[in-house]
């Protein structure tokens, strides 16, 4: 009995350290350029085919869309970037794989692709990006900042309850396995809404990757893609380990007897 109640114990400490490991993970993401930071992120848009789509909507040869100057200032029209990567507390943008600019990070960040891509172009080509693309989640920032915004507070909820499970499971009362197990519930359900609703903007932001320009009998594609990031796996996987924690919480607390 005394060795299943610490089995027990142990698990759910594992399994609520794992979620709280990655949350950490994910709530890093994007805020430096540094390689653990550079390499998490939500959600990616990669502009770096949009000349190629703007030529072909416009035939007019695009000059000075990009910058290749990974430190240019953001949202400054001063040139496109490569791509960007949006984390939970702002975004970066990269000329290449290893080379960027990060945003100033604020917590709730809204993620808001299209102003913050239109606010790196030069004038006339934002207006020509307003003329061109004319119905698309990707360009509703309201309701992909408003949902984001709210996410952010669920998955912070999930992580806070995530890191106090853990340490109330820690002090080994059978109240504080109560709490524990109290806290997983919480948690998981917050984290459960959190990466549903950034899984879901993801999804409908990614029907700009089939936006075709031009005419009817030469059609290209815009050459903006969104893809999913791996900080969603990140969430997910917090979800899946702090509701696994749950059983081994509940049981620890009705059988542990100091
Ligand atoms: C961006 O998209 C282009 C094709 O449009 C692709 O060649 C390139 O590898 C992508 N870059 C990243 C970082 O995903
Ligand atoms: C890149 O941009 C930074 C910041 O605006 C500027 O100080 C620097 O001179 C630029 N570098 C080049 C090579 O233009
Ligand atoms: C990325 O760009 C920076 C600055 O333009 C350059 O110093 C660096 O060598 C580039 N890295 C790669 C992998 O191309
Ligand atoms: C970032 O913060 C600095 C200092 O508060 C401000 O001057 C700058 O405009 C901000 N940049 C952006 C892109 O909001």
């Amino acid at each position: 009995m005394q060795l299943r109640g610490e089995t027990c114990i142990g698990s759910a400490t594992l399994l609520s350290l794992t979620a709280l490991l990655c949350l950490i993970f994910m709530h890093i993401g994007q805020i430096n350029t540094s390689s653990v930071p550079r390499g998490i992120a939500m959600i990616r848009v990669n502009v770096s085919g949009y000349g190629e789509g703007l030529y072909a909507a416009l035939s007019d040869p695009i000059e000075g869309l990009y910058t290749t100057n990974a430190s240019a200032p953001l949202q400054q029209r001063a040139g496109l970037r490569n791509y960007y990567d949006w984390g939970l507390y702002g975004y970066c943008a990269y000329v290449n794989s290893s080379a960027g600019t990060c945003s100033n990070m604020t917590a709730a960040n809204r993620f808001e692709p299209y102003k913050i891509l239109t606010s790196d172009m030069l004038g006339n080509y934002s207006s020509f990006t307003d003329y061109i693309i004319t119905s698309s989640t990707f360009i509703d920032s309201p309701y992909l900042g408003n949902f984001t915004n709210g996410a952010y507070y669920l998955l912070l909820i999930g992580t806070i309850c995530a890191a106090l499970a853990l340490l109330c499971g820690i002090l080994k009362h059978p109240f504080a396995f109560l709490l524990s197990t109290a806290f997983a519930i919480i948690g998981s359900a917050m984290l459960l809404i959190g990466a549903t609703i950034w899984t879901v903007i993801i999804k409908k932001t990614e029907s700009i990757n089939g936006f075709i320009v031009g005419n009817a009998s030469d059609p290209s594609p815009l050459g903006i893609t969104v893809s999913m990031g791996n900080a969603i796996y990140l969430a997910w996987a917090a979800f899946a380990t702090l509701l696994a924690s749950i059983l081994p919480y509940m049981i620890s607390c009705c059988t542990f007897r100091g």
